[in-house]
């Protein structure tokens, strides 16, 4: 059996994806969302798959006790207490993977199961939920995950999930990390992805956002891994592009659901807490740490500070830059 921890978005697509392939998933969630999985996980995808999948969905943790793998899809800042919650129901050989965002998921739930196997895992694309009970990849992407998952790799392969294994997740999360910070930037411009990156003015702030990210983590002697067509260095030098140049590039380089956002806007739009201190926030702690600063960064902790609390969070692209200073 494989367990799922946490299914929101991510843990719902992946577990129902892995159900469609016939594996045995009990996905462990709020009653609200549990609720509206009647038949199975709706799953689709931006190239057309479209299956309905049966699963387990419930709310008690113990039904994690029988799983070979536990695959942790809580947002970061739950992560200490679900590690906690898993201690108490899982045994020394259970594998436990975080499928979370930021670097350092799973070193919290290290600290929390000792004596289980916990590994670091990516999710590159994103995960939207279209209705009660259907999920949707709204753009693309292979899952890595640290080498020693193996049921989970087995279950990815045989569902045709394409997954890679890695002995660099470091390295992986923190080019995951350089990506995400487009996910303050979208948060506060309320706008789709897509029509979002369509504007120059936000991508400028990007590009600064990821400039900075970069030359604080060359001080800190941080490799990065190839997640994207473009190297990670690339990426900030193209953003700043005029819009019809960028536009002919992007098309080649990502596709993306015209609809879709970054779980950054799900998370004020729904008033929860995002997961600022997770993404710009390591950002901003490594430049402490190597004694350099990250101010563009810095400023979108603020304005998302700002708009937890109810703030603004409709920010045309000058506007930004020039909250950004950019
Ligand atoms: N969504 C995406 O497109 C995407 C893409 C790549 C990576 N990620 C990363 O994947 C991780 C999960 O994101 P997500 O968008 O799937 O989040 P999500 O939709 O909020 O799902 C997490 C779910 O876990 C529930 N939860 C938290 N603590 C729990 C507990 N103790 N027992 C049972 N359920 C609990 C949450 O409920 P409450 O809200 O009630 O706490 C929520 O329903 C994040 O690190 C995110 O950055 C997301």
């Amino acid at each position: 059996v494989i367990a799922i921890f946490g299914a929101g978005s991510i843990g719902c697509w992946v577990g129902g994806r892995l159900a469609a392939g016939g594996a045995a998933v009990t996905l462990i969630g709020r009653a609200r969302l549990m609720a509206e999985l009647g038949p199975g996980v709706t799953v689709t995808d931006l190239d057309g798959f479209t299956v309905t999948a049966p699963v387990t969905a419930t709310t008690d943790i113990a039904a994690a006790r029988d799983a070979a793998v536990v695959l942790v899809t809580v947002k970061s800042a739950a992560t200490a207490d679900a590690g906690r919650a898993l201690a108490a129901v899982t045994g020394d050989g259970t594998i436990v993977v975080s499928l979370q965002n930021g670097v350092r998921n799973a070193e919290v739930l290290r600290a929390a199961l000792p004596g289980r196997t916990v590994l670091a895992g990516m999710v590159p694309f994103n995960v939207i939920r279209r209705g009660p009970g259907a999920y949707h990849r709204a753009s693309e992407g292979t899952i890595f995950v640290e080498r020693g998952a193996g049921p989970f790799v087995e279950a990815c392969a045989t569902a045709g999930l394409p997954v890679v294994e890695r002995d660099d997740m470091a390295a992986v999360q923190w080019a995951k990390l350089v990506l995400n910070l487009n996910n303050a930037i979208n948060a506060l411009s309320g706008l789709p992805l897509a029509a979002e990156l369509a504007q120059r003015d936000y991508r400028r702030c990007l590009a600064a956002a990821q400039r900075e990210a970069l030359a604080v983590l060359d001080r800190a002697n941080q490799p990065l891994a190839r997640l994207t067509k473009l190297p990670a260095r690339w990426i900030p030098r193209l953003l700043p592009a005029p819009d019809p140049v960028f536009r002919a590039l992007a098309r080649r380089i990502v596709a993306i659901d015209p609809h879709a956002r970054s779980s950054m806007w799900d998370d004020l739009e729904a008033g929860r807490p995002t997961e600022i201190d997770y993404i710009q926030g390591e950002v901003v702690a490594l430049a402490e740490r190597v004694g350099a600063d990250a101010p563009v960064n810095r400023a979108l902790i603020r304005l998302i500070r700002s708009a937890e609390a109810g703030g603004r969070r409709d920010y045309t692209g000058p506007e930004l830059r020039a909250e950004l200073r950019t």
